[in-house]
């Protein structure tokens, strides 16, 4: 049985189990997914000892994404962005590459929204913003990346590309914007958005990266305003069917995945909230 697994410290509620698990059943897969609660002083202990174990790949969540660098091969996307999601262990290497970048890219697809040359407004400069600045400099948008810390947005525009802005920036960004994307954690279990209501417009398209409440406020506020939504869900999926894919070499089971994912996410919301 191939065996895989999330490594995080605290793992908490882990919707990759269940998603991945999802997968194996739909193509009949000889296959696990199981959650590791690493030590975060023995990182590279539990990488070695986990290709030495014969696990067959790894996701890497908080606090590792960073530090994982270090005991892996980083492809080249993983090390542009300075981190990893995703461990490979194949033959005697062990492989580091962020999933989180084609995972934004395969969200806008999916909703048949195309990237190339449009105005973007990217909220949040954390580590999830740096993988998503890295697909929407690639696929050739103009990226305006507001942050509440403004000297942490210009050093990711400054490795990464595109113009750094404080928060008091958006309602001169947006009139202009055709996609705004929500990468901070604000809107998680709370009944707040990061963008001003008034300055939301139907001519946007609108995503958020958090999934707990699926419909945040942000994304309640954008569909009042006639923007096209995008919920959080699907960049998780997404970043889930890459890991899929490239540990297996097969096309990931994407509805399968995603009916999962979604029926765990609604009862994790009824049973925790
Ligand atoms: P992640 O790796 O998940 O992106 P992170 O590195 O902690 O997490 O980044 C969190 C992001 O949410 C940052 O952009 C942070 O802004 P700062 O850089 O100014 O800290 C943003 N954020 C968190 N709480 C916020 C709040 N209450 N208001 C505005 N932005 C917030």
């Amino acid at each position: 049985m191939d065996v895989y697994g999330l490594l995080g410290n605290p793992i908490g509620h882990s919707l990759s189990p269940v998603m991945h698990e999802a997968a194996y059943a739909a193509l009949d897969l000889d296959a696990t997914y199981v959650t590791f609660e690493g030590d975060p002083d023995r990182l590279e202990a539990a990488i070695e000892g986990a290709a030495a174990l014969g696990v067959s790949g790894l996701n890497v969540t908080i606090p590792f994404k960073q530090a994982v660098l270090d005991s892996v091969e980083p492809d080249d996307t993983a090390r542009h962005i300075g981190a990893v999601n995703t461990i490979a262990f194949e033959d005697d290497r062990v492989t580091g590459h962020n999933t989180d970048a084609a995972g934004v890219r395969r969200a806008f697809e999916y909703h048949d929204v195309d990237l190339a040359g449009k105005r973007v407004v990217l909220v949040g400069a954390g580590g999830a913003a740096r993988a998503i600045d890295h697909v929407l400099i690639e696929v050739g948008c103009d990226v305006s990346v507001a942050n509440r810390t403004e000297s942490r947005a210009r050093e990711l525009t400054d490795s990464l590309g595109g113009t750094a802005h404080g928060l008091s920036a958006l309602p001169d960004l947006l009139p202009d914007a055709d996609v705004l994307i929500n990468a901070t954690s604000v809107g998680m279990a709370e009944d707040r958005s990061p963008v001003p209501e008034e300055v939301l417009h139907g001519d946007l398209v609108v995503m958020d990266i958090v999934y707990s409440p699926l419909e945040t406020t942000l994304l309640k506020e954008a569909a009042h305003a006639g923007a096209e939504t995008i919920d959080g869900a699907w960049m998780l999926l997404f970043q889930g069917t890459e890991a899929f894919e490239l540990w297996t070499g097969m096309d990931a089971p994407v509805e399968d995945m995603n009916r999962a994912l979604r029926s765990e996410l609604s009862e994790y919301r009824s049973g925790s909230d």
